[in-house]
């Protein structure tokens, strides 16, 4: 839920930090911290609130020095403060800890510490690291890391540095994300690949446990007996831009309009016209595939939305039930899952603690697993036996839009590979998908031109208190999927429902005056959709409608009318949810709200 950075080799530490801790905020933000060895002694400079005020006091008061960690926060134990942010010290300031990830057995430890005569100031559980290094300090960094690691409990990504070896960080992690990113006499440790792009292309995906020793002659990667790992270098092939604005005000209108290009490098190599989709990280047999009684689908937020189409799309064209669950309820309800199951879990960032939890206990039933996820080398994707990357680029906004539209894709992809593998996908209907989905980047397009009438609905209505979503069928799914965007990053009071639900209570709560926008895309279920509109209409609602292109009965009950371009019905989830997308953005501008890092989120949940 945090960010971490470590900077060693001959430039300033402090400036590379900060740079890098820039862009790990969509980690945390609640506050930032450094710590860097300057003339033999550990400096810690570290400030509630954004990474702006720790960057204006280092500004004033410059830390002088060649090695370096950083950190920024989103708080789990303790609340945002000077006192709780990381870095955090041993008493007399010899060991400094930056930490991502959760100490489960903190309180035994900070008692049994207690008892060795350590004291402690802030509420975390890390301030239990740098105390545990410092009780098993013989002389030796790395071995103090390894046994006070081997005492820990639940996760963790943490830099180590210490006044008695001023030359090195120790870093290691468990069930937190951790690269090493290898440069030319400089090194660096980081949370997510974008916070070192400005310096290096090559970096090494750390696995669990694999510890790594950086001083600014070299990286040495060995398991906690100390043997040495030779590990592969991933050399980096998107652009650093590619994790930065590029002239957009925001990360997220950036990402919206990023949606026409990471759905077609999603399609790319794997969908193509007359031939059968083709997958180099899922090899599953027709006989396996034929063996699964049930399909799970499992997620968190957005990426449960985007299941909740899967489900439609799998049992259409593979003809195998599915059930869609949020990781969260799935992992606590004692699920129906065997060998004979499936479980695809979706995750943008492939670290979502609750879904990382789903994954693990479904593998010891013996169930065979598919991770959808966004970034290689995370955690679902190495422990899944099967990967099927969204090639959506990074994600640094909080609010998901681009990964969102590629996870759909992705189930478009899975839906066809197993009806055609179990042979329930007639090749015309296939090929019918095919073509449509090749060309929606540009139906894509043509939507994100439609910004001015976007723009002037969300100027018109801003200033709402609350706001409903409806929807039928892959309409209500998406409607699920706006509304949660609205409430995110517009604190909007927002709530989507099925159309046919309404009259079983949610109608009481419209007024005259109610701001409705009513999903209208999917054909065979639109007269009854007519009809929904129809009785919140009369009871004074004003509707906006997302509608096919030329749909007149959509212009005769409604306000407003936001045509999409028409595709195949089971594709138009990929259109109409980015109207939503849009009207969420420019709402939660004109309320002048800060998009990007929206209250009280984080963009991966790595915690329960
Ligand atoms: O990284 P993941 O896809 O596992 O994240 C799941 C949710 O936390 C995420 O989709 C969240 O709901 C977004 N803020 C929605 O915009």
């Amino acid at each position: 839920m945090c960010g971490i950075v470590g900077f060693v080799g001959r430039k300033e530490a402090s400036p590379i930090l900060v740079e890098g801790l820039s862009k790990l905020e969509y980690r945390g933000y609640d506050s930032a911290g450094v710590a860097i060895l300057e003339d033999g002694e550990i400096k810690v400079k570290k400030y509630k609130g954004r990474l702006k005020n720790l960057e204006e006091n280092l500004n004033e008061n410059p830390l002088k020095g060649h090695i370096g960690i950083g950190h920024t926060r989103w708080a789990t134990h303790g609340e945002p403060s000077d006192i709780n942010s990381h870095p955090h010290s041993n008493g007399d300031v010899t060991i400094s800890v930056v930490h991502n990830g959760i100490i489960e057995n903190y309180i035994k430890l900070k008692e049994w510490l207690k008892t060795k005569g350590y004291t402690f100031c802030s509420d975390t559980d890390t301030e239990v690291i740098p105390n545990l290094v410092d009780y098993y300090y013989k002389g030796d960094l790395f071995e103090a890391v390894t046994k006070a690691t081997s005492k820990m409990e639940g996760s963790y990504a943490i830099g180590v540095i210490s006044k008695e070896e001023p030359d090195k960080i120790v870093a290691v992690r468990k069930d937190s994300p951790l690269i090493v990113g290898v440069g030319e006499g400089e090194y660096f440790i980081a949370s997510d690949i974008p916070a070192v792009l400005n310096h290096t292309r090559e970096v090494y995906l750390l696995e669990d446990k694999e510890f790594v020793i950086l001083t600014k002659d070299g990286v040495e990667i060995k398991t906690e007996d100390g043997e040495k790992i030779d590990k592969e270098i991933y050399h980096v092939t998107w652009d650093v831009d590619a994790a930065e604005k590029g002239g957009y005000e925001d990360f997220m209108l950036k990402e919206i309009h990023e949606q026409p290009k990471a759905i077609k490098d999603t399609l790319t190599s794997r969908v193509l016209k007359d031939t059968k989709v083709q997958l180099d990280d899922i090899n599953l047999t027709k006989e396996e595939l034929e063996n699964f009684d049930r399909v799970f689908i499992v997620a968190c937020g957005t990426a449960y939305h985007a299941g909740l189409v899967g489900k439609t799309i799998i049992e259409k064209l593979a003809k195998i039930p599915v059930e869609v669950d949020i990781a969260s309820e799935f992992r606590y309800r004692d699920p129906l899952i065997t060998e004979k199951s499936l479980l695809i879990v979706v995750s943008q960032s492939g670290e979502t603690a609750d879904t990382l939890a789903v994954l693990r206990d479904a593998k010891k039933t013996g169930a065979k697993v598919i991770a959808i996820t966004n970034v290689v080398g995370s955690s679902v994707s190495r422990e899944a036996h099967h990967v099927l990357y969204t090639w959506a680029g990074p994600e640094i906004a909080v609010a998901s839009t681009k990964a969102y539209e590629t996870q759909l894709i992705a189930m478009y992809i899975l839906g066809i590979y197993f009806g055609e593998l179990k042979g329930t996908l007639n090749k015309e209907v296939s090929e019918e998908l095919k073509e449509e989905l090749l060309i929606l980047p540009d139906k894509v397009k043509e939507i994100l031109d439609k910004k001015d009438e976007l723009q002037k609905y969300a100027s018109k209505n801003y200033m709402d208190k609350d706001l409903f979503f409806l929807g039928r069928g892959l309409d209500y799914a998406v409607a699920l999927e706006g509304s949660l965007k609205l409430k995110e990053i517009s604190y909007i009071h927002s709530e989507a429902y099925a159309g046919g639900e309404l009259k079983h209570g949610p109608i009481a709560l419209i007024e005259k005056g109610t701001p409705v926008i009513a999903l209208l895309t999917e054909d065979k279920l639109k007269d009854k959709m007519i009809s929904n509109i129809r009785e919140v209409v009369t009871r004074g609602a004003r509707v906006l409608a997302i509608a096919n292109e030329g749909d007149k009965d959509a212009k005769e009950v409604c306000d407003d009318v936001i045509y999409i371009p028409r595709t195949n019905s089971l594709l138009t989830p990929v259109l109409s949810v980015v109207p939503l997308q849009l009207i969420s953005y420019y709402m939660a501008k004109q309320k002048g709200c800060d998009v990007d890092k929206p209250r009280n989120l984080a963009k991966s949940v790595t915690v329960e």
